[in-house]
C-alpha cells in the first residue's frame, strides 16, 4: 500500500475547518458543524470504496467490501471546546488513507479495513458514548439519561441531527480482528525524551463526581454573616479539604481537577443558594480511585450540615484503567523500529475509545509527539513529519497483521 501523504494532510486540513476556532476547532459533539463534519467523512469514506453509514448513536462507520476480516482503525471528529485540530481526527483520517491506499493497492488479501469516527468520546452528552455503543455497552435508559451542561437531552440531539430510529452498529468479533487507534499524545514526555512514537501500555481510569451545596439565597448586604446558609462558601471549603485528602492517598501519577462550577443564583448581590462543582480524578490504579472516591465521601460528609448548608456527593462516570494488548503493542514496536523511529512505552492519562474497545477486541494505540505538550486547546499542533512517521507505522503494522493471516 502506498500512503499518499499529501491527501492525509489536506483531510486532516479541511477536516478543521469545520467548527474553525483559529488553529484549533469548536465542534462539540451532535453541534451542526459536528454533523457537517460527519456528513463529509461519511462522503469521503463512500469516495474511498469504502461501505459507509451513520448509525443510531452518530458512528460514522466504513467497511471494507467482500473480506469476512478486517483491522478496525478510528477515534473520533468531535471536540472539546475550543480543542486543537488533531484529536481524535488524527486516528479517524489515519483509518481513512490505510483503507484507501489499501483498496487502492488492490491487493488480494482477505483481511481488509474498516474505519471508524465514534460519536461523543469528549462526552459532550455522555463520554464515549460512540465506542460504548459500538461495543454493546450503552443501553436505551443510558441514553435517555444523558444530558449536555445546559440540560439538553441525548435523546433529543440524536433526533435532532436525524439518527434516531437507525440502529446502533455494533462490533463483530468474527470479522474485527483488532481495533487500532492513533492518537497525539497530549501531554509532553514525547518531547522531553527526545521520542518520535508512543507505544501505549494502558489507560488511564476516569471518574466524575458532583459536590453539591444546598443553602439559601438571601440578600448579601442585609443578611448578617451568622444567619447565611451560603451554599457557595460552604463548596470552597469543602473543596479545599479535598485538595489536601487527595494529596495524602494520591499515587504518584494521579491527577484531579476542578473542571466546572455552578453557583445559583449566580449574582454579587445574592448569598448563593447552591452550589455544584463537577470534579475529576484519574489513575492507573483502581484502588487508587477508590481511595479518592472515599475521600470525596469524607468531605462531603463532614461538610454536610455545617453552616446550615447541606452537601451531598455523586458518583457521575466511573470508567475502569484499561490495559492494551501487548502482542499488538511488540507488532507497533516493531513497525516503529522499522521506520527507524526512536519509541517510548507509556500509559495514556488521556481517555481514548481504545479503553472501551480493549474489552472486546485486541487493541492498540500509538502516540505521536504534541508540540509543548499542548492539548484540549486551540495550541495543539503536532509537525507534519511526525503525523507521517505515526501514519507509516500503523499502516506498517496493517502490513504486518495481513502478513500474519
Ligand atoms: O478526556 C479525555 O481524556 C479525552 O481527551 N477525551
Ligand atoms: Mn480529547
Ligand atoms: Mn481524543
Amino acid at each position: 500500500m502506498r500512503i499518499n501523504y499529501p491527501r492525509l494532510l489536506a483531510d486532516l486540513r479541511h477536516l478543521a475547518t469545520f467548527g474553525q476556532v483559529d488553529s484549533g476547532v469548536h465542534r462539540l459533539s451532535f453541534t451542526s458543524v459536528d454533523q457537517e463534519a460527519r456528513h463529509w467523512l461519511l462522503r469521503r469514506m463512500t469516495e474511498a470504496g469504502l461501505d459507509a453509514r451513520i448509525d443510531g448513536i452518530g458512528n460514522v462507520y466504513g467497511r471494507t467490501r467482500g473480506v469476512t476480516k478486517a483491522v478496525l482503525i478510528g477515534s473520533h471528529t468531535d471536540s472539546v471546546p475550543k480543542g486543537g485540530w488533531l484529536d481524535g481526527a488524527l486516528g479517524v483520517l489515519y483509518g481513512l488513507e490505510i483503507a484507501r491506499a489499501c483498496l487502492e493497492a488492490g491487493s488480494q488479501t482477505d483481511l481488509g479495513v474498516d474505519v471508524i469516527s465514534f460519536a461523543d468520546e469528549e462526552g459532550t452528552y455522555r463520554a464515549l458514548a460512540g465506542s460504548l455503543s459500538f461495543c454493546g455497552q450503552l443501553s436505551e435508559a443510558e441514553i435517555d439519561a444523558a444530558k449536555n451542561q445546559q440540560g439538553k437531552n441525548l435523546r433529543e440531539a440524536l433526533s435532532e441531527a436525524g439518527y434516531a430510529g437507525r440502529p446502533r452498529l455494533i462490533l463483530d468479533p468474527s470479522r474485527h480482528v483488532a481495533y487500532l487507534e492513533g492518537h497525539i499524545e497530549q501531554g509532553p514526555r514525547l518531547e522531553i525524551e527526545g521520542k518520535r512514537i508512543g507505544i501505549v501500555t494502558g489507560i488511564v481510569g476516569i471518574r466524575r463526581c458532583h459536590v453539591t451545596c444546598t443553602g439559601q439565597a438571601d440578600h448579601a448586604g442585609t443578611t448578617p454573616m451568622h444567619l447565611r446558609k451560603d451554599a457557595g462558601s460552604a463548596l470552597i471549603k469543602c473543596c479545599y479539604d479535598l485538595i489536601q485528602r487527595f494529596e495524602k492517598v494520591r499515587g504518584p501519577h494521579s491527577v484531579w481537577n476542578f473542571g466546572h462550577v455552578v453557583f445559583e443564583p449566580g449574582a454579587g448581590n445574592v448569598v448563593p443558594s447552591s452550589a455544584r462543582v463537577l470534579i475529576e480524578f484519574r489513575d492507573v490504579s483502581e484502588g487508587t480511585l477508590d481511595r479518592m472516591q472515599a475521600e470525596i465521601q469524607a468531605a462531603a460528609a463532614l461538610a454536610n450540615g455545617q453552616g446550615g448548608v447541606g452537601v451531598q456527593a455523586t458518583e457521575l462516570i466511573r470508567i475502569s484503567p484499561a490495559e492494551m494488548d501487548s502482542h499488538l503493542a511488540t507488532m507497533i514496536e516493531a513497525a516503529a523500529r522499522g521506520r527507524g523511529a526512536s519509541t517510548l512505552r507509556m500509559p495514556s492519562g488521556a481517555g481514548h475509545d481504545g479503553m472501551v474497545l480493549t474489552r472486546h477486541a485486541p487493541t492498540a494505540m500509538l502516540f505521536i509527539p504534541s508540540i509543548g505538550g499542548r492539548s484540549h486547546d486551540i495550541t495543539e499542533d503536532t509537525d507534519e513529519a511526525d503525523i507521517c512517521l505515526g501514519i507509516d507505522v500503523l499502516a506498517d503494522t496493517v502490513q504486518m497483521l495481513t502478513e500474519r493471516k
